[in-house]
């Protein structure tokens, strides 16, 4: 298959790079410098907030975690669920007040809601104080954006109907954790699960090189981090889409990272359970920086639902992956999410995920409320169960998800396990620090030991179990 995707470095842009050092010349004389940049939602949308750091950092901005003292205000947006295009509506409202103390500062809006034709309309009719609107593909037009700004006031960039899928490299990143990295391998998804507007805000799927995944895994790692996550919306199609001659599963693309010297860990989200394979699972079984866990989201436990829902899977198959990992991969924890209330879910639907969970025993679930996204097809379905019902049916879920942990952590007291020591929670009555980290299989340990520790692995004893976390001490 010849590829069909195209790639172009961000240094190449020849139109960007004047806009550069032109907003540099721009603001060389000025005091605006100071940028606010805050994202919402899922760990892609992090990672694009870096870039968008990056890119500001580039142009010559500060970065302030404090939003009233920004000249620059950028809320990069999350589209999955109601609530948090409800919040950042909210937001953006309350910096009505901000401008008008500032008449300088420029509050821009960006990612996946304004790809929402509906959304960029009332934001340039009832939001007057917004300046600026671009969408999840454009971070690399920010200088010129920028620019518009500064010099001729509001840009607001109509949502593409076709998402420019190009692949736009070495977009400088500014990452906000040295310890911890994100490490965008795709973008955009070609799933259309029918509750989920992702596809339509991202676009479709496209794979980034291998050689330019392992080259900025290198960095990452010779710049000191110790922890690499590997995102897209579903890796485990990666390489769809690349020219014979560069194109590898998402299998081997682990197996060549893992193969980079250092010690890091590598960890990885999203799994799609249709495209999960026990190549997959035989893979982080045998490459030892993987880490021993699977993000696996089921969404259902009923396959009436997970058929509805277009997952292409049955509880069935999900529970043979489970199966099989645990087999294979000693110690792996499983986490997911969950969407309860789908439109036509019925009790018996509802009891089926619960068995699922049961089952599984996760140790990280994360669980919402279905809510109707304009354009997808759950959003045209009928709808009967009360809102009282759905929050039941949710309150019962967590309540039994909350005792599953607890036990997983109590299972956990006298194991051994290698913990990278991420915080320091500053000193404790014996002399020492109350130190923070997380095994591999993604517990939150507490321990004491030297603030010298932190960035480094430890191998520790379990010795207590809480809710929320374990106690350890180190051997
Ligand atoms: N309603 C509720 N939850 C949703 N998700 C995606 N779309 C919706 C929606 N319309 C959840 C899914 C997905 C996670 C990122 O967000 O569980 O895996
Ligand atoms: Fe949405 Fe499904 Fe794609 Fe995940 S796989 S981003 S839930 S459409």
């Amino acid at each position: 298959m010849a590829a069909n995707r195209s790639e172009i470095e961000y240094l190449q842009l020849d139109e960007q790079q004047s806009f550069v050092q032109k907003v540099q010349a721009y603001l060389a004389d000025k005091s605006t410098r100071a940028a606010y940049v805050h994202s919402y939602g899922c760990q892609a949308n992090v990672a694009e907030g870096e870039k968008i750091k990056g890119v500001l950092s580039q142009l010559g901005f500060g970065f302030t975690e404090n939003i009233e003292e920004a000249d620059l205000i950028l809320l990069n947006t999350c589209a999955v669920r109601e609530g948090a295009e409800d919040r950042v509506f909210g937001n953006v409202g309350a910096l009505k007040h901000n401008k008008r103390r500032n008449p300088e500062l420029i509050i821009g809006l960006c990612g996946c809601m304004m790809q929402q034709k509906s959304v960029v309309e009332r934001l340039r009719r009832s939001f007057p104080h917004v300046d600026l609107v671009f969408g999840t593909n454009a971070i690399h037009r920010l200088p010129q954006m920028l620019y518009g700004c500064l010099t001729q006031g509001r840009v607001i960039e109509k949502p593409e109907d076709e998402i420019d899928t190009t692949v736009v490299e070495e977009i400088p990143t500014r990452r906000d954790n040295t310890l911890k990295a994100w490490l965008p391998i795709m973008y955009g998804c070609d799933n259309f699960c029918s509750y989920c507007i992702v596809p339509y805000v991202r676009g479709r799927e496209r794979s980034r090189s291998p050689q330019r995944v392992l080259e900025e895994a290198k960095r990452i790692v010779e710049g000191g981090a110790k922890e690499i996550t590997l995102l897209g919306q579903n890796v485990n199609s990666y390489g769809k889409g690349l020219s014979e001659e560069e194109r590898i599963n998402f299998s081997e693309l682990l197996r060549r990272i893992n193969d980079i010297p250092g010690d890091f860990r590598i960890r990885f989200m999203t799994s799609h359970p249709k495209d999960c394979t026990k190549e997959l699972i035989d893979t982080i079984a045998e490459c030892e920086k993987v880490a021993p866990f699977l993000h696996l989201p089921v969404q259902s436990g009923s396959d009436r639902v997970l058929d509805v829902m277009n997952r292409r899977y049955t509880a069935e198959h999900y529970l043979s992956l489970i199966d099989y990992a645990r087999e294979r991969i000693p110690g792996v924890a499983f986490s997911s999410d969950i969407i309860v209330g789908f439109p036509g879910e019925s009790e018996q639907d509802f009891e089926k995920t619960m068995e699922l969970i049961r089952k599984v025993r996760y140790s990280n679930l994360f669980t919402f409320i279905y809510s109707p996204r304009g354009g997808t097809k759950a959003a045209e379905m009928e709808d009967p169960v009360p809102a009282k019902e759905k929050s039941r049916w949710f309150q019962s879920m967590l309540k039994e998800q909350e005792q599953i942990v607890r036990d997983l952590h109590e299972e956990m007291v006298g194991t051994v396990h290698r913990v990278l020591v991420e915080d320091d929670n500053g000193p404790a009555e014996n002399g020492s620090h109350k130190l923070a980290g997380r095994t591999g299989s993604n517990v939150l340990t507490e321990l004491y030991g030297s603030p010298d520790l932190v960035g480094n692995f430890v191998t520790v004893k379990i010795t207590k179990a809480y809710n929320r976390s374990v106690d350890a001490e180190m051997i």
